[in-house]
């Protein structure tokens, strides 16, 4: 018997050896025949001889091979973001907030490493083996993407070594190299409907989120682990950095461009190394992320809402590229709204192939004074926003070339009128305005609205043209024939339409109120909206009195709800949705929605790079904020731009919270 056992064992042991070079270094060394058939005998004598089956057994693991259930849904802790600076002054000043924690005049030790431009996961592991893995998602919840990891390399399946905690988190990135993704998207274009992804990012996320996945991309992806949780098991490691090394040697891939340092002009110039390094790298980083070496510090240090207050992201400055402006289109929002669109020719900003950037009104349009053929300089808002910055001024200019705001709408050749503040163009045929019916409907079926699966942009877009269809209830009669009889709809994508629209019977109120798409009620107000009003008879039913009393709600935007719901066509849809197509529309049970502008009083102070005062007051306003034009000490958070002036100050002086356009940018987003 126990010449079985070792025999056992023994066989164990060479398998998970095998398997440790197929999965982890990718380098089988044996064929699968040969691999099946040892793992099978394997399987028979623990089946014959073993009371229970050890649970570190090969025959026990996930893989390609095996899978085996688990019962996990989400992260066992939440996985948080990170807060960021821009620039050497608000680094340095997260610098001396940590450095304040110095105990006994101990110095304080930060491990710094890239900050990674790709998708984050989380790795859950039993007993050193893979059970499953989840994107971020909202830091709670992630997308459950197990099968897929399986071809992602540097993703051991199962860990090099003995002793491992019975379970435990490894956080890291899925990326793709650079090389791989401009072949790739290359190749893509002809199999993915010529779509083709802005970057290396999104390929892999999409990559990694999909059902199959294409051959081609198998082994192109791989992970880099930045991050851990591993529940107390090296408890006398105090050390994030020595975890790290400890971890790596299980077979993870840990990135060298790191330093370990206590010193602040260490860290700037491991910042200002990298950042020239940049471009050499083979994959996307868009920073350097500084953390706090100590876990007991950090514990101490504590978290902010959703990011630690223990860790920064030191971000590069958006990259500039210079290109030629080809033409500028006019686009029709839902809200009859022109916005003008540059096109250019196309140029890579930061790993993405960017070759539009909206010019948003008519201020920034006159303000660019452009021309066809200018010469102009690209950046990212926040790194992520394509944004014209300005452009090459020449000598002498052809005024054919001139770009004009047109006079009449793009769509319906209505004339446009111009808004108060003179920023605006809009289309007021609301009615009758192909595009905006077009938008309006493409809004009330999307995602966050009437979620029908596969209607999307294109199929709308044919109904309203060629088949007339005006209204929502348009879209619940639809049948094959009609849907057959569009371009491009293929027969899965009319039998997802029409098995989606049949299944359609419940909405909560506040989606049913957003899918309007009525002017400045966004997702915030219909959540606040139907909070208030718990049901659509109510709404329909209330004064413009009412609609200022619910939190957020304005005078505009009070006008604008009485204005829709008194609107007898409008009832008609609702009604007939309600009745004749059975929508039950549920009431809402969360809270009013937390934006961190709604209610507050916001002050703006200095120049924005990203909005003019009137855009960002009117953002704001959808959001529920009051935005005062000076001091008081009832100014609940402070904007800072470029310049700012004596409000500042006296924000510093009276405690209240300030933030910068770059974290505006996030929230906003
Ligand atoms: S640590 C609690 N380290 O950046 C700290 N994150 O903007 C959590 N990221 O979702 C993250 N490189 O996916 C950390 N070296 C690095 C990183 C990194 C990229 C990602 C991470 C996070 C996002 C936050």
């Amino acid at each position: 018997m126990c010449k079985i056992k070792k025999k056992i064992k023994d066989l164990q042991n060479i398998i998970i050896y095998y398997n440790y070079l197929y999965f982890i270094l990718g380098k089988p060394i044996i064929s699968d025949d040969r691999y099946d058939y040892l793992f099978n005998k394997l399987k028979f004598l623990e089946n014959k001889y073993l009371k229970k089956i050890n649970i570190n057994s090969p025959t026990q693991l996930v893989g390609s091979r095996i899978f085996q259930k688990s019962i996990l849904k989400k992260h066992l802790t939440p996985m948080l973001s990170l807060n960021n600076v821009f620039n050497k002054i608000d680094f340095i000043k997260f610098y001396s907030k940590i450095i304040k924690y110095k105990n006994n005049n101990k110095n304080i030790n930060f491990f710094c490493e890239l900050k990674f431009d790709g998708i984050a996961v989380n790795l859950i592991y039993e007993y050193g083996v893979l059970k499953k893995a989840f994107t971020r998602g909202d830091g709670l919840i992630g997308e459950d993407v197990t099968k897929n990891i399986f071809f992602v390399q540097d993703v051991p399946y199962c860990l090099k070594g003995k002793h491992f905690p019975k379970i435990m988190e490894i956080r890291g990135e899925v990326l793709m190299s650079k090389k791989d993704f401009f072949k790739l998207n290359k190749k893509y274009l002809k199999f993915n409907n010529n779509v083709q992804f802005s970057s290396a990012r999104n390929l892999a996320s999409g990559t990694l989120r999909k059902k199959k996945i294409n051959k081609l991309i198998k082994r192109k992806l791989f992970f880099i682990c930045h991050g851990f949780e591993l529940f107390n098991y090296f408890k006398n490691l105090d050390s994030y950095y020595k975890i790290l090394m400890k971890i790596k040697n299980w077979g993870f891939n840990v990135n060298k461009n790191f330093i370990f340092s206590n010193s602040l002009n260490n860290i700037i110039n491991f910042y200002l190394n990298i950042k020239n390094k940049r471009s050499k790298l083979k994959f996307d980083i868009d920073g350097i992320v500084i953390k706090v070496d100590s876990l007991k510090l950090r514990k101490k240090i504590g978290y902010v809402s959703k990011y630690p207050k223990w860790a920064i992201a030191f971000k590069f400055p958006s990259k500039q590229k210079t290109t030629k402006l080809l033409n500028v289109s006019f686009h029709v929002g839902r809200t009859g709204i022109i916005t003008p669109v540059a096109h250019f020719k196309s140029v890579i900003i930061s790993g993405a192939v960017i070759k539009k950037a909206s010019i948003y009104n008519n201020n920034e349009l006159k303000k660019l004074n452009l021309y066809v053929g200018d010469k102009l300089f690209i950046s990212r808002a926040g790194d992520v926003i394509p944004k014209i910055i300005g452009k090459k001024n020449k000598q002498n200019y052809n005024i054919l070339n001139k770009i004009k705001f047109p006079k009449k709408c793009p769509s319906c050749s209505y004339y446009l009128k111009i808004s108060k503040d003179k920023i605006n163009y809009y289309c007021t045929n609301s009615l009758l305005c192909i595009d905006q019916i077009t938008k309006r409907l493409i809004h009330f079926f999307s995602k966050t609205s009437f979620k029908i699966k596969d209607l999307g942009p294109q199929v709308i877009s044919q109904l309203v043209k060629k088949k007339n269809f005006r209204n929502p209830i348009d879209f619940f009669k639809l049948n094959l024939e009609i849907l057959n009889s569009l371009h491009n709809v293929g027969k899965k994508t009319s039998k997802n339409i029409l098995n989606s629209l049949n299944k359609f019977h419940t909405i909560s109120l506040d989606k049913f109120i957003y899918s309007f798409g009525i002017k400045g009620v966004g997702q915030v107000s219909s959540m606040n909206l139907s909070k208030y009003f718990s049901s659509i008879n109510n709404l329909i039913n209330s004064t413009k009195q009412d609609f200022l009393k619910v939190p957020g709600i304005g005078k505009l935007i009070a006008k604008n709800l009485y204005i829709f719901f008194s609107k007898k066509k409008n009832k008609q849809i609702i009604y007939n949705l309600i009745n004749k197509f059975k929508i039950n529309i549920l009431k809402n049970k969360k809270k009013y929605l937390n934006s961190i502008f709604l209610n507050k009083n916001i002050l703006i102070t200095g120049e924005l790079k990203n909005f003019s005062r009137t855009e960002i007051k009117n953002k704001l306003e959808k959001l529920g904020s009051n935005v005062k034009n000076s001091f008081s000490k009832n100014i609940d958070l402070v904007i800072k731009g470029k310049n700012p002036g004596i409000k500042l100050i006296k924000s510093i002086q009276n405690n209240i919270k300030i933030i910068d356009e770059n974290y505006l940018l996030k929230k906003l987003k």
